[in-house]
């Protein structure tokens, strides 16, 4: 083999740190992906038929505080002024995401001051004052009050986790944010927008280096290709941004994911919600929300009467299914600080960082696993490469 470094998995944190090393390094790194595609999740493909760009594994929307992260984001793409807007269907009426004093006034049919509002929220909540709820369910009513708690969380909750909020965990929400006045933007980080050409010209661009070879639909624990953990690991060193349970053979147990289904369709309408995404709170829809993919690039030339829209369902995952959202029950924290031991000394004694959301059961945000990557490169890699 004449690479320096293979990296498993294509997606921010691996084209990150692929990236820097051959840029930065001159090293020569070898980039496998076991999907037929760059970009891991953050992947996006043209709907063939209305060249509306799809996110294939559910909505990006990318935003940071973090001065380094929109620095570097900013060599390979620029971005739109897109900021992000949610709204929710409750009982057949629409309400703007997330609760604030708009939700909360349309609600009680009222004109509260942010003042009268907050009252109102804290008189609610105190139905559990002093108690020490164990469930969800008395959780969030502790948080918010039983009113918008049963409107906003409860059904939707339920649907997420396919289980009553009643026997879901408390420690699921630490909070439930409520915002006093009528700001009802999604993100308030410092840097929002979304790539002008779309995210797999971005993450194509961060691969584009004659130092880096990307090698598609290459499983690393296939031992019928080349590059596989047997024939790599131990030789060279090695960036896995795969699942950590998956690489130790399950030793120390599943690792507990929520996934998600996609239902796409293409409708002979020009607009069909008028807006990018409409959650679904109650429980009697199936689905969690719907998203509308032209309202992402409102500066775009799409079609003007057709459109594409995407049910999002959300379940427990199954192995084989694309692992999404850690579920992060006890047993699973312990059994990944057991793997978090091994995960240590396969570091030290093969040269081998594992990063990025699969290989460290963490959800990441997008400007998350960038900035991670950036920290491997800078603190960890140099030991690995020495
Ligand atoms: P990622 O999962 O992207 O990449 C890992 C790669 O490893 C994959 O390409 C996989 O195929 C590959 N791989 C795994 N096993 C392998 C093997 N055995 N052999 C070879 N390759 C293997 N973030 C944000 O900032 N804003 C947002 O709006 C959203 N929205 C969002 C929606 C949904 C539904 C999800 C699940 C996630 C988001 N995110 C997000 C988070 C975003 O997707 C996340 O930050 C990045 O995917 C993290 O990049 P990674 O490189 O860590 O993992």
């Amino acid at each position: 083999m004449n690479s320096d470094l293979v990296v498993v998995g294509s997606g921010f944190f691996g084209l990150t740190v692929a990236e820097r090393c051959a840029r930065e390094r001159g090293m020569k790194v070898l980039v496998i992906d076991r999907r037929p595609h760059v970009g891991g999740n953050a992947y996006s493909a043209d709907e063939p038929t209305t060249g509306i760009e799809v996110h294939q594994y559910g909505a990006h929307l990318f935003h940071t505080s973090v001065d380094r992260v929109w620095e570097y984001a900013n060599r390979f793409t620029d971005f739109t002024s897109y900021q992000h807007r949610v709204y929710t269907t409750v009982r057949g009426e629409v309400y703007p995401m997330p609760i604030n004093l708009g939700t909360i006034n349309q609600f009680f049919r009222a004109a509260y001051t942010p003042d009268e509002a907050r009252a109102l929220i804290t008189e609610q909540a105190g139905e559990l004052a002093g108690t020490d709820p164990q469930n969800l369910n008395d959780k969030g009513i502790q948080l918010i009050g039983r009113p918008l708690y049963e409107a906003f969380i409860k059904g939707y909750t339920a649907k997420q986790w396919q289980t009553d909020p009643k026997d879901l965990p408390a420690s699921i929400i630490t909070r439930l944010p409520v915002r006093y006045t009528y700001n009802n933007r999604y993100f308030n980080d410092t840097h929002e927008g979304l790539p002008v050409d779309g995210y797999t010209a971005w993450l194509e661009r961060m691969a584009d280096h004659p130092n880096i070879e990307v090698r598609l639909s290459t499983d690393f624990f296939d031992v019928s290709q080349p590059v596989n953990k047997g024939a790599v690991v131990g030789q060279v060193p090695v960036v896995y941004t795969g699942p950590v349970d998956r690489y130790f053979d399950y030793a120390e147990g599943e690792l507990g994911w929520r996934t998600l289904d996609f239902e796409q369709e293409v409708l002979d309408v020009g607009d069909f919600q008028g807006t990018p995404v409409m959650n679904y709170a109650d429980d009697d829809v199936p689905y969690t929300r719907i998203h509308e993919f032209r309202h992402f690039h409102p500066e775009r030339d799409y079609p003007t009467d057709r459109t594409v829209v995407v049910r999002e369902y959300s379940r427990f995952a199954e192995r084989g299914d694309e692992p999404y959202y850690p579920v992060n029950t006890a047993a699973d924290r312990e059994a990944l600080l057991r793997y978090r031991e091994r995960v240590e000394a396969e570091t030290a004694e093969r040269r081998i960082v594992f990063g990025g959301r699969l290989g460290t059961y963490k959800y990441l945000d997008m400007h998350m696993a960038i900035g991670a990557a950036l920290s491997t490169y800078d603190n960890t890699l140099p030991d690995v490469l020495r």
